[in-house]
């Protein structure tokens, strides 16, 4: 929750190369979808397939961004298919279905980035 009491709204993108394609990024997210949707977060997920982040070995990967509403509101954009190194773009690697649900549960349902599932070197915002 933002300090102005507006909820945040954040945009996940599971990749699709065809390496992690193999290693289970459909089931990831077909699992944050699912988990969005029980936890009644549609109004606060966007959630869209990201293209390969050059990041095959550690995949299947899954970025979460918060969304800008100047963003693109479609899935397949562009804008899901690279990693930009912005200001609250988190890259979890390795993830698997019930990552996926713990993300949503923790970085987008309570505003709190899931540190155990970062990478060890990853920026700590
Ligand atoms: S397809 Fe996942 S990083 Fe390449």
């Amino acid at each position: 929750m933002l300090r102005s009491g507006v909820a945040r709204v954040y945009r996940l993108a599971v990749c699709k190369g065809p390496n992690c394609a193999f290693n289970g990024a459909n089931e990831v997210f077909q699992a944050a979808k699912q988990a969005v949707e029980d936890r009644g977060l549609g109004a606060r997920c966007l959630i869209a397939w990201g293209g390969c982040y050059g990041m095959c070995a550690f995949g299947p990967n899954l970025v979460v961004r918060v969304h800008e509403e100047s963003g693109p509101a479609e899935s397949l954009s562009s804008a899901d298919f690279r990693l930009v190194g912005e200001a609250g773009e988190y890259l979890y690697p390795g993830m698997d279905p019930a990552r996926a649900r713990a993300i949503v549960e923790e970085h987008v349902g309570r505003d709190r980035p899931v540190s155990a599932l970062l990478p060890a070197n990853a920026p700590r915002r």
